[in-house]
């Protein structure tokens, strides 16, 4: 953290006089080139036009062209001394649309991504069911399907923010979260296979993996019924080893870690088991030190993925297209506002297509930049009507010396020369 990051409030402030004025719509600007001298590429026969390109068997299973080699996760080196207790972050501010591949989709295990064959997956549901039962990888396979696209946001993104703007990138400060779409079987049917008893009240479901960790969490009855997902395909193929490889939980709009990888079992409890994740992990400290337990939801929040740290602006002024992304765990995201002037202003950002429930939303705001500094903010509105906080009104609540659950709006200042760093204002 270099002091310049850390920078607070007062002084970025200045800056928002020049911002303000560059705003609008484009003004018609002609964005192609106007010919000038004979450019080669134009006028020369290019070696890609005179020889043979690749067979259509160099390549059984595609990858990115090496042109795009640096849009992978990263790490935070001080986060991860450690690589098997970890995280990796999506290359959020590199991707466009809403589907994250999952080959750059963030990763956190507590034990490590494990190898489990189809063969020797079961899944156990047990506790104060009819019948036990045991599934295998087919017997799941046999079940009606269905497919949404939902995202899955660790609690602790944004989490090096509580106190003060700490990570250069949006890649780090909000990476923590992949939007794909899944593949499986409703939880509710599975239960309902197995029987569930007839008074529901009180009733919690216990949930763990087959990794070393287990990871395992109490799930209120009501959501396990709910839109809950035994999942084996993401974004039609199968899952990736690193997500979870043969089957994981999917648990919308709930935090990550209730999305439990190598879904080995399913109990059926009389109350919460309180476990190690639930109680000294993924519980919020607040301002007087007490810890609030159950922060299942995730609220709507959202950031600019370009212009932002790791995407400078590469062009002069005129046309700007600002991008970023939007989400919600309590329904779909109705409108997002952008601001240049670090939050006096706002414009409604244009979404790419209809919010849904759940999922990530990509919105743009495409600008006519005079070339000054701007002060770039977004911020969410759910269906439910819920506004994304202020950093100062989140603080206030939940003080400095939490973890999870921040979903505040993100500051990037914006430079002349394109550069963006990120900042508070206060
Ligand atoms: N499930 C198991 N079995 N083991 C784990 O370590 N990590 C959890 C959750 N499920 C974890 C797990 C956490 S904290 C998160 S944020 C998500 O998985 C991350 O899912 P991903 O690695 O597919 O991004
Ligand atoms: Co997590």
């Amino acid at each position: 953290m270099t002091a310049e990051n850390n920078g607070k409030g007062a002084s970025r402030r200045a800056f928002l006089k020049g911002a303000v004025a560059a705003g609008g719509a484009v003004a018609g600007a002609t964005m192609g080139r106007a010919a000038g001298g004979p450019d080669p590429l134009i006028t020369e026969t290019q070696p890609w036009a005179t020889g043979l390109g690749e067979g259509v068997d160099a390549t059984p299973y595609g990858m990115p062209i090496r042109f795009e080699d640096d849009v992978i996760r990263r790490n935070v080196e001080w986060l991860t001394a450690d690589t098997i207790s970890s995280i990796n972050f999506t290359p959020i501010h590199a991707l466009d649309g809403t589907i994250t591949p999952q080959g750059c989709a963030f990763e956190r295990h507590h034990s490590g991504a494990i190898e489990l064959k189809k063969e020797d997956y079961r899944l156990m549901i047990n506790g104060l069911v009819d019948r036990p039962l045991v599934f295998t990888y087919a017997d799941l396979e046999r079940f009606p399907r269905e497919n949404r696209v939902y995202f899955c946001e660790c609690a602790a993104n944004t989490g090096m923010e509580w106190a003060g703007a700490q990570l250069n990138g949006a890649q780090f400060t909000h990476g923590m979260i992949h939007n794909m779409e899944y593949s499986g079987v409703p939880l509710r049917t599975l239960l309902a296979e197995a029987g569930l008893p007839k008074d529901l009240a009180g009733k919690w479901i216990y949930v763990e993996g087959a990794d070393a960790s287990s990871n395992g969490r109490s799930i209120p009855i009501d959501k396990a019924l709910d839109d809950v997902l035994v999942a084996f395909k993401a974004n039609g193929e199968a899952l990736r080893k690193e997500h979870g490889y043969p089957v994981r939980l999917v648990v919308p709009g709930w935090e990550g870690n209730m999305w439990v990888k190598w879904l080995r079992r399913v109990e059926v409890t009389d109350g919460p088991v309180e476990s190690r994740e639930e109680t000294s992990k993924y519980t919020d400290t607040l301002e007087d030190g007490t810890s609030r337990k159950w922060t299942w939801e995730m609220d709507a929040k959202s950031v600019i993925t370009s212009p932002s740290p790791q995407m400078p602006i590469t062009h002069g002024p005129g046309p700007l297209v600002i991008t970023g992304l939007a989400w919600s765990g309590r329904g779909a995201i109705t409108q997002v506002d952008v601001s240049i002037d670090g939050g006096k202003n706002w414009t409604i950002a244009r979404l790419g297509a209809p919010g849904q429930r759940k999922a990530v939303s990509r919105f743009y705001l495409d600008i006519d930049w005079d070339g000054s500094e701007l002060l770039l903010q977004s911020r969410a509105h759910d269906e439910t009507g819920y506004v994304q906080p202020t950093k100062d009104a989140l603080r206030e609540i939940r003080g400095e010396n939490s973890i999870y659950h921040n979903n505040c709006i993100q500051t990037w200042w914006v430079k002349p020369n394109g550069e963006a760093e990120n900042v508070e204002v206060s």
